[in-house]
């Protein structure tokens, strides 16, 4: 299959340009397209067979199910039994948005979207190609994200061309995504609410819109840990090793900047007399305090992707899978990626990482 790519303004995009991905999806293909978290490969929610081609395309595991990606709150609601306070109070203030809402599904509902569980995960993305794309496909789309399982989410198309060369017949092209990570999954299910998986909406934005509602509702925070394969997980992804690069990951730990730089220098010494190729990923201030203290030609012999971190872990967040999959094509065998503090989207980025140097 010849792969099209289909270049988009993302934020003035022309319908007419996403008609024929559209057509393909209504004939039950598979179409890559942008959001504003990371690339997905979507097909129409309600085509079992379309759907099943997503997971044979992926390598996805059957027991892991999809997010079916909506235009509005109002069709959002089609898809589970029951509606509540928790629910409106949420999509009201997170939707259109990086945010994913896991609630029991109704019972005349058939998709393996779901994997053949009980609860459908939704959302509502705000990429406006996203959404005309949805629009012309007429139906809601389910889509993971669209690497090859296991692999980093791409966050631009031409990452994504990577993982699905010849195996789609469009990638739209809508640039780069603006958060560079998956959306905050959170699961209201029989009592209980979870952050099943941080992402740019944070647990602090959930528990204030909670407290600002009057809603007095714990939420609870899945760890980062894998799970062993025998156990079974409340988000099935959560037992599958995810985000990894080729490149062996390893964190950069260190409660300052001076101390993970002592820590850097220290492993960088161990290795300063062999054929290394080692990436970096790490905060400007870091990298300004490593470029004083390393020579050029040391320097030099680094992979090294920044990020702005005085603009907050969001920075860091955004650019983490390019950096990965663009040090992978440069060949490096060890990438050191910065800890950070998971307040706020730090947290998204530390689960991003945790499961990246995990195994
Ligand atoms: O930002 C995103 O969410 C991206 C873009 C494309 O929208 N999508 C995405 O999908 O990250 P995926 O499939 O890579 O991750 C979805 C996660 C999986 O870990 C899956 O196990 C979990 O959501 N999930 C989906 N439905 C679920 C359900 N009913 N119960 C528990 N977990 C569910
Ligand atoms: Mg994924």
């Amino acid at each position: 299959m010849k792969t099209e790519l289909i270049k988009v303004d993302p934020l003035n995009p022309n319908k007419e340009l996403l008609i024929p991905a559209a057509e393909a999806l209504k004939r039950g293909e598979l179409v890559c397209f942008p959001t504003e978290t990371v690339y997905g490969l979507g097909a129409v929610w309600s085509d079992a067979e379309a759907v099943a081609e997503i997971f044979k395309v992926k390598g996805r595991p059957q027991d892991n199910p999809l997010i079916v990606h909506e235009t509005s709150v109002e069709r959002m609601k089609n898809y589970y039994a029951s509606w509540d306070q928790v629910a409106e109070v949420l999509t009201k203030a997170f939707c259109p948005g990086p945010f994913t809402l896991i609630m029991k599904h109704h019972s005349s509902l058939r998709s393996p979207a779901t994997a053949g569980l009980d609860t459908i995960a939704v959302r509502i993305p705000e990429h406006k190609v996203t959404r005309l794309l949805i629009e012309a496909a007429g139906e809601g789309l389910a889509a993971p994200s669209a690497n090859i399982s296991g692999r980093p989410s791409p966050t631009n198309a031409l990452d994504a061309l990577e993982d699905l060369n010849g195996k789609v017949p469009y990638i739209i092209d809508g640039g780069a995504c603006g958060y560079g990570v998956e959306s905050s999954i959170v699961s209201w299910n029989e009592g209980k609410l979870e952050l099943l998986r941080p992402g740019g909406i944070t647990a602090e934005d959930i528990e204030r819109v909670l407290d600002e509602a009057g809603l007095d509702i714990p939420l609870f925070r899945a760890g980062s840990k894998l799970l062993p394969a025998d156990q079974t997980p409340r988000a099935p992804g959560m037992k599958y090793r995810h985000y990894a690069p080729k490149a062996k990951v390893h964190i950069l730990k260190g409660s300052g900047c001076r101390e993970k730089l002592a820590a850097l220098v220290l492993q960088l010494e161990a290795v300063s007399q062999e054929d290394f190729c080692w990436g970096l990923y790490i905060s400007d201030e870091l990298a300004e305090e490593l470029a004083s203290c390393l020579s050029a030609d040391d320097l030099k012999k680094l992979h090294i992707r920044r990020f702005a971190g005085e603009l907050s872990h969001a920075e860091a967040a955004k650019g983490l899978f390019a950096a990965f999959r663009s040090m992978d094509r440069e060949g490096v065998s060890d990438i050191w990626a910065e800890e950070l503090d998971t307040s706020l989207v730090g947290a998204a980025y530390m689960n991003r990482l945790l499961k990246a140097a995990a195994g």
